[in-house]
């Protein structure tokens, strides 16, 4: 079943991604400081060459997650050494004062975007953005997890211990969330002011983590307020933020705008959302965070973006009517060319996503041993990617069974053919910028982006896990 050519490539591009991520991250020599992620090196047309909360925290978790793949066993780099300094450079970070504010109202955390020597950036931008402080949360708080799980503490020589960076560098950012979560701030892509399902489901996840390691750590009365905010932080996830609305078949990620009628609420930031806040691995997520993957509002907001980008984006056409992936972009109305404004074009990172949160549907499915239920808004988009017809009635295909088997192998297919378009377009050393022109397929916007790399890396991790349990189990 498996394409070994793609496999072949995936493999070699793994590790080309994982090297230039190292890349774009300050040892301290130069103008970068250490720990310091570069959201890319392009200085001018765009000029990337800064520090983004949200780009450092997403890479460093993949990091972390190869840390954890690896056991600490990796003599290549020095993996923890980046991570710690990356923690370090995080409490430099929030003390900072910055447009957004300071570290003692705690306003400064909102701040998205620093210099590369760990210095203000004073510029004006869309801030506050408040998903920064809690995709830190969930990256630190992945790592202080993976170093309890191989009995270490930290070894930086400022990082005291556990206690420390809970107290120190954890704690602020939670306590941010608690004051903010109900106050608007800018997006993942930093153009509107206002509530987003990606950062308040990046919150919620922070907050579950929190959680956890507040009653670890015996901190009872913060863990009580974490646990209060939790339940209303979910309560408007699920309901009352208006994420998910009678009649529209996919997640809405900023409710506003489909409101005031300048949008239709269709974003892979929803399904970037999805997959930072739930780790398929715990169950708990799938439980207590609304829209966990196999919700099928996740799969439809796939299948929707699929939907219109199929033919919004020349580049695809050649595509149109088979079973294959296409290339994606962040949303439908978007026009930053990724040097200024004119028409939007597909992204890496929208299309790794793509795969990634297929795999992870195929993972949970024989992880968890689940049926595969289809509804009938579902089977038409299973009906282009397996022989199954769409239906009106609700399919259900048991746990192990042959058209089980059958379904989720098409899936896998299925994502697999997302990752054949990135090979498509990235050149010939490998390289990944930020976007992909709508018309030639070329790439564009920032070159060597750190989040393509990532957003690569972690798709091409998740295939290898799915594609170990579909061995096992067909
Ligand atoms: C730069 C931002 O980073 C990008 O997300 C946004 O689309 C453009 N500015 C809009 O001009
Ligand atoms: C623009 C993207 O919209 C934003 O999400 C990202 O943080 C910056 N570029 C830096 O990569």
């Amino acid at each position: 079943m498996e394409d070994e050519e793609l496999s072949s490539w995936v493999q070699k591009q793994d590790r080309i991604a994982f090297k230039r991520i190292l890349d774009n991250i300050g040892t301290g020599q130069g103008e970068v400081t250490s720990g310091a992620v570069i959201a890319s090196p392009s200085r001018t047309d765009p000029n990337y060459f800064y520090q983004w909360v949200r780009d450092a925290a997403i890479t460093i978790d993949s990091v972390v997650q190869y840390i954890d793949d690896h056991s600490f066993n990796d003599t290549e780099w020095p993996l923890s050494t980046v991570v710690e300094s990356y923690i370090w450079n995080s409490y430099t970070l929030q003390r900072l004062d910055n447009p957004s504010g300071d570290f003692e109202s705690l306003s400064g955390l909102g701040e998205p975007k620093f210099m590369p020597d760990s210095t203000p950036f004073k510029g004006s931008w869309g801030r506050p953005q408040r998903d920064g402080p809690a995709l830190r949360t969930i990256t630190i708080s992945n790592y202080l997890a993976v170093l309890d799980k191989y009995g270490m503490g930290p070894s930086h020589p400022n990082l005291t211990d556990t206690e420390f960076i809970y107290a120190n560098i954890v704690k602020p950012d939670l306590q941010y969330i608690v004051k903010y979560w109900a106050s608007s701030g800018f997006d993942l892509w930093e153009e509107v002011d206002s509530m987003h399902l990606f950062t308040s489901l990046t919150q919620l996840k922070a907050l579950k983590m929190g959680v956890d390691l507040a009653c670890k750590l015996k901190d009872y009365s913060f863990n009580a307020q974490l646990v209060a905010t939790f339940n209303e932080l979910r309560l408007f996830v699920a309901m009352n933020g208006g994420f998910t609305a009678v009649k529209v078949p996919f997640l809405i990620e900023t409710p506003a705008l489909v409101v005031q009628g300048k949008r239709c609420g269709l974003d892979i930031g929803s399904i970037l959302g999805v997959l930072h806040s739930h780790d398929v691995d715990d169950a708990s997520d799938t439980a207590s965070i609304p829209f966990p993957v196999s919700d099928s509002m996740v799969m439809n907001t796939l299948t929707a973006l699929v939907g219109d980008m199929e033919y919004r984006y020349p580049v695809n056409h050649r595509r149109l009517g088979t079973s294959s992936g296409v290339s994606l972009g962040r949303y439908p109305e978007d026009i930053y060319d990724g040097y200024g404004t004119s028409q939007g074009n597909p992204w890496f990172i929208s299309t790794a996503t793509a795969a990634e949160v297929l795999y992870k549907i195929v993972y949970q499915l024989f992880m968890y041993e689940k049926d595969l239920v289809l509804t009938p808004d579902q089977s038409k988009a299973y009906s282009k990617i397996t022989t199954l017809e769409a239906s009106n009635h609700t399919y259900v295909l048991p746990y192990g069974s042959d058209a089980f088997k059958v379904a989720s192998q098409s899936l896998q297919a299925y994502a697999d053919s997302f990752m054949d378009v990135i090979k498509e377009h990235v050149d010939a050393g490998g390289h990944m910028s930020e976007q992909i022109n709508r018309y030639t397929g070329f790439m564009e916007g920032a070159e060597d982006l750190t989040w393509s790399y990532g957003a690569f890396w972690s798709a091409s991790r998740w295939r290898k896990r799915t594609s170990t349990l579909l061995a096992l189990y067909t």
